[in-house]
């Protein structure tokens, strides 16, 4: 299984909306068949795998990191196709809970006598699949909050500036993240202050497709001008509300962004922030990588729609001046905050990646 999800993650960047799905086909202790899903429309991984084996697929097991899919969709559904190849046994890590497959691959293998093992690295799997599970599960995007923060959690200095918190590897791997994205999310305040294009760039292989660049500005605040205006760059969906004039929603739409109005959230921050993110979900946006700042991030921590945290701690110290994390109130004792844990630290050149995310109900 650990080389099927090896194989799967190499069609991270350029599956979704599908899932980035690796299979190997192990006949005799030794694997005769390979597979990862590329791309929609191109070949599932099992379809790859039982390719590449041929005949010595009759009598193997495949091992797959997703439940085959049992539907004709663009491709010919995979549980077919490994039952017609022989193999003898599958082993899956996690069944799929996209509505056209969930469980029916695996019973339609079940029904013609094939035994399927389910669940068999299924931590490393959800992990690997978080934001496809995600996106499945609840119809929007893992919401994933990107920040640099100084050794004392300031995102800014007193005057505003904040490029330069962290060195070039950390800013490289942003970049990195970007690309996993589908969407890259900022508040007005950002895109005004920083004038952002929010490309993913310096990634090797280059990303086939930019993320979609997402402005959220409930009253039509930012121009209509700079890179995040710029078509050639990537596209730009602005997320807006009633209170934007109509002179801005013509700027938006004259320089070819496209604009989606959603009500007020309820605290008057500024969008509602659900319907914001619902509108990503049929976008094919799996992932949405939120890049700030203080203010868009406090309103979506207190919403509860944090789903991840990643934050690129710098060697600096900014004092209270400076920009917080999160800006507004939080919670009024310690016991009314939410527990998040850190799932991982790196550190990247003389800076630290903290990877963290809320404890599920059931750890409390
Ligand atoms: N270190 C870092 O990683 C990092 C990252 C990003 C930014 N920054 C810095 O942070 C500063 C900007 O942060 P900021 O806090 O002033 O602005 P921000 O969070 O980028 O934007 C806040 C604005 O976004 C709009 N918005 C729309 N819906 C919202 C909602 N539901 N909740 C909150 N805001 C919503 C609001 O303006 P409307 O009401 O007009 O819509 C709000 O005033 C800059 O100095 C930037 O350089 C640092």
């Amino acid at each position: 299984m650990a080389a099927a999800l090896a194989l799967g993650e190499q069609g991270r960047l350029t599956a979704p909306p599908n899932p980035w799905v690796g299979c190997v086909l192990v006949r005799g202790g030794e694997i005769v068949g390979r597979g990862f899903h590329r791309a929609p429309g191109e070949a599932h991984a099992e379809v790859v795998a039982l390719a590449e084996a041929g005949e010595r697929a009759r009598g193997a097991t495949a091992v797959v990191t997703l439940e085959p899919c049992a539907h004709f969709g663009r491709t010919p559904p995979c549980a077919l196709g490994l039952l017609e190849a022989g193999v003898r046994r599958v082993v899956v890590a996690l069944l799929d809970p996209d509505l056209k497959v969930s469980g029916r691959g695996v019973a339609r293998l079940r029904e013609a006598g094939v035994p399927v093992d389910v669940g068999v690295g299924a931590e490393a799997a959800a992990a690997s699949l978080a934001p496809y599970l995600y996106h499945r599960r609840t119809g929007r995007p893992l919401c994933l909050l990107k920040a640099a923060v100084s050794l004392d959690g300031r995102t800014a200095a007193a005057d505003g500036s904040s490029q330069w918190i962290t060195g070039p590897e950390a800013r490289a791997d942003a970049h990195w993240l970007r690309a996993q994205s589908q969407a890259v999310v900022v508040g007005a305040g950002t895109a005004l202050a920083d004038r952002p294009s929010l490309t993913a760039r310096d990634v090797d292989p280059p990303v086939p497709r930019q993320p979609l660049r997402v402005l959220l500005d409930a009253r039509g605040r930012v121009p209509a001008v700079g890179p995040l205006f710029d078509p050639a760059l990537a596209a730009t969906l602005i997320v807006t509300t009633a209170l934007a004039g109509r002179t801005a929603v013509k700027a938006w739409l004259d320089a070819g962004a496209d604009v989606e109005e959603v009500p007020m959230s309820a605290d008057g921050a500024g969008v509602d922030l659900a319907a914001a993110l619902a509108l990503l979900g049929p976008r094919g946006v799996l992932q949405a990588m939120v890049e700030g700042g203080a203010a868009l991030h406090g309103s979506l921590v207190r919403a509860g729609l944090a789903d991840r945290l990643v934050l690129y701690v710098g060697g600096r110290l900014l004092g209270d001046a400076g920009r917080p994390l999160l800006a507004g109130p939080g919670p009024a004792t310690l016991a009314e905050a939410r527990p998040w844990r850190v799932t991982a630290t790196t550190p990247l050149g003389p800076d630290l990646r903290l990877d963290c995310e809320p404890e599920r109900e059931q750890e409390r």
